[in-house]
């Protein structure tokens, strides 16, 4: 431990450098003008883990944005870690929102300001320096790899199939993540729960044309009215999901399940006062932790149609556009529900238009056990870090292609991130406090050496 402190005290200005060079790139995978810059990311991250002291290092083509894979295998009877993170992040609009610029990271109050600070160059590169430590400091205690890919924040679309293919260079004990929260800066946790996702897009079209909207008001269809309507009734009073059969497979959580989870420290009134709300809202009979936890949710992301420049214009649509998610909880299949809701989006569209629905991404939810070695492993790292056990929570986010790291690989992950809900991970001003980057770089290498100890 006392090793551990003195190398980040004597390398912190450099560790916070290096992340701020690979901030500056802007890896925004769902921007085809952003290529380039995928490739700068990946050739950047090769360089970093080879100067760590990686034995091996490749950036892998695939149809989409580049996995870079590296590897340290130090001693065949030892146990392996892989660790998973992503390159990419989110796009920056709206711009004007921004404090600074997003790509010069800045900091102030002691956090790094940026996109990617938190989600996930400055969690994943928590990873890089604790991995640098431990070689340059001789107690790397098993054997690590590292599977980096480019697409996560748009639906990871290549990395099954890199998995698929890549099986047995993969192969290892445990899947080491940190790309998700804690409770507050001094309460370490451990996600034991992801949601899974369905996103749909929706098209609805009225007349072939726009049409003057006094002319034909009144006498048409209009589609962003009919549009409003069906979305407004998706949910009911109750905040209930109306989709047919929307809840047949949610899997119920235990009475005793929930009264332990109810004892996670949760402060409402703060809660109300960070995002600036009067009321929470949802649906009826649960707790706002239960709802982003172990309940789903149906959520507008954007909606778009008709005249929306300057000033007025008479006009009504030909057509009105919508982008629609829906939280998926555990048992819940994102197919099915893809199926279901376009059914159910179809069914209800009033006479005069016509309705399209296409699936943009999706993915399913994940629970992580807690009787395994990993869970114990970074129960004790916590434990030893932050001087506190570290507390199991559900997630309300989503990461599918760790369910798919289950089927395909056969092994199971461990959710230790270090990420506030403070950050404004794809917000403007995205942060990363230092105070948690460097507690991650602090706990990463204890991580290892339990897991390795409790392997054995
Ligand atoms: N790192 C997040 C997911 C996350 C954040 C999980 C905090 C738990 C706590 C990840 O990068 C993300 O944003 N995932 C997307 C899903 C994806 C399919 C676009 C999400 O949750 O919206
Ligand atoms: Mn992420
Ligand atoms: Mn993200």
């Amino acid at each position: 431990m006392e090793l551990i402190k003195k190398y980040i005290e004597e390398n912190k200005e450099r560790f916070l450098n290096e992340l701020f060079d690979l901030i500056r790139i802007p890896s925004i995978s769902a921007r085809p003008e952003n290529k380039e810059d995928m490739f700068k990311a990946t050739e950047y991250i090769k360089k970093c883990l080879l100067d760590a002291g990686a034995d091996h290092a490749e950036v892998i083509e695939t149809k989409g944005h580049p996995v870079i894979y590296v590897e340290k295998l130090i001693d065949p009877s030892a146990p392996t870690i892989l660790i998973y993170g992503h390159y990419d992040v989110q796009p920056v609009e709206p711009l004007d929102e921004w404090d600074s610029d997003p790509f010069m990271p800045e900091i102030r109050d002691g956090k790094i300001f940026a996109r990617g600070a938190d989600d996930d160059k400055g969690q994943m590169f928590m990873h890089f320096k604790a991995f640098e430590l431990m070689i340059q400091t001789g107690t790397l205690p098993c054997n690590v790899k590292f599977m980096i890919e480019g697409e996560e924040e748009i639906g990871s679309p290549s990395l099954k199939k890199f998995c698929i293919d890549n099986k047995k260079k993969l192969a290892s004990d445990v899947i080491l993540i940190s790309d998700t929260t804690m409770i507050a800066p001094d309460i370490p946790s451990i996600t034991v729960g992801l949601r899974g996702l369905s996103y749909m897009e929706v098209e609805v079209t009225g007349p072939n044309r726009d049409l003057h909207s006094g002319l034909y008001g009144g006498a048409v269809m209009n589609p962003i009215n009919a549009l409003t309507k069906m979305i407004a009734s998706l949910t009911d009073e109750n905040n209930y999901i109306t989709v047919n059969g929307f809840y047949d497979d949610v899997l119920e959580v235990s009475d005793g399940e929930r009264k332990e989870m109810a004892k996670a420290p949760f402060n409402l009134e703060e809660y109300k006062r960070s995002i600036d709300i009067d009321n929470e809202v949802g649906e009826k009979g649960y707790s706002t932790t239960e709802r982003t936890g172990i309940r789903p949710s149906l959520d507008v992301n954007g909606i778009w149609g008709g005249y929306i420049g300057e000033g007025a214009k008479t006009v009504l649509p030909s057509k009105a556009y919508a982008k629609i998610s829906m939280r998926l909880v555990p048992n819940q299949n994102s197919k099915k529900i893809d199926k279901l809701f376009e059914d159910h989006f179809k069914s209800i569209a009033p006479d005069g238009v016509r309705v399209e629905v296409k699936s943009l991404h999706g993915g399913e939810g994940y629970v992580s056990p807690i009787d395994t070695i990993a869970y114990q492993a970074a129960n004790r790292a916590c434990e030893e870090s932050f001087g506190k056990k570290p507390i199991p929570v559900r997630s309300g986010g989503s990461i599918p292609i760790v369910s798919d790291f289950e089927d395909v690989l056969g092994i199971k992950s461990i959710l230790l991130g270090f990420g506030l809900d403070s950050d404004a991970i794809h917000s403007p001003n995205e942060n990363f406090p230092l105070f948690n980057f460097y507690k991650g770089i602090e706990t990463i290498p204890l991580f290892y050496k339990y897991f390795t100890e409790m392997s054995r």
